[in-house]
């Protein structure tokens, strides 16, 4: 499951990563199961992002599970705990799994690269959106997931993750909520739930309308398990 490596069209120059190798070189991403390839993981330095961070946040979930989702990086809180989606992102995502009427449990959830990009400010540690190399860094280990787990459906939360798996053509808002075949799986993209806790009324975002949306998103991904 390798893609083109041109993910993004945008240059990723200023904060443009160090030395990059990707996972494969660090360590063999080909493990004949889920706790081997975390194991892997756990000690990767293809990027320099491992610097500074508590560890790899690799996947959680079943190695069974019939619904993947993908989502950008690790957050604060995520490195903290080592596992995605655990925040305040996390929070949303789970209330709104729970409308769309998908168990978190039975699905399995990580993201697109496994260390968490950041600043400092003081003694706070700001997102910083991975770059290009960063995801092309951790892409072998996302191909490794894929492979093991299998899933029918794929859904990619973000533009990073969409990007990632579908190219730097690949547009949130004019693509998200349409599943298409994507290597002997169904993708369907759609938003992060970042972006409605960051929904800005200024620039006619309504967070209200685009939750329900996302929710909407999620429903049309449980109908393809149906
Ligand atoms: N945002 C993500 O994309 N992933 C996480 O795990 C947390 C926040």
């Amino acid at each position: 499951m390798t893609e083109p490596l041109d993910l993004f069209s945008t240059p990723d120059a200023p904060n443009s990563p160090g030395p990059i190798r990707d996972a494969e070189a660090a360590a063999p991403t080909e493990a004949p199961d889920l706790d081997t390839l975390r194991e892997r993981a756990a000690g990767c330095t293809a990027c320099e992002l491992y610097e500074g961070t508590t560890g790899t946040v690799f996947g959680v979930g079943p190695a069974t599970a019939r619904m993947m989702f993908v989502g950008e990086q690790p957050g604060d809180q995520e490195d903290r705990a080592l596992e995605p989606f655990v925040g305040p992102a996390g929070r949303l995502f789970d209330g709104a799994l729970v409308e769309a009427g998908i168990a978190r449990e039975d699905a399995y959830v990580t993201n697109a690269v496994k260390h968490f990009s950041f600043r400092r400010q003081g003694n706070r540690r700001i997102h910083q959106a991975p770059k290009v190399g960063h995801v092309r860094a951790c892409r072998p280990w996302l191909d490794g997931e894929l492979a093991l787990v299998r899933p029918h459906v794929l859904v990619t939360l973000g533009a990073t993750a969409g990007k990632a798996l579908l190219g730097s053509s690949f547009r949130i808002t004019a693509e998200r909520g349409e599943p298409r075949p994507w290597e002997g799986t169904t993708l369907i993209p759609t938003i992060h739930p970042s972006a409605i806790l960051r929904a800005d009324p200024d620039r006619g975002q309504d967070a209200d309308e685009m939750r329900a949306g996302f929710v909407a998103d999620l429903r049309r991904a449980a109908e393809l398990l149906r």
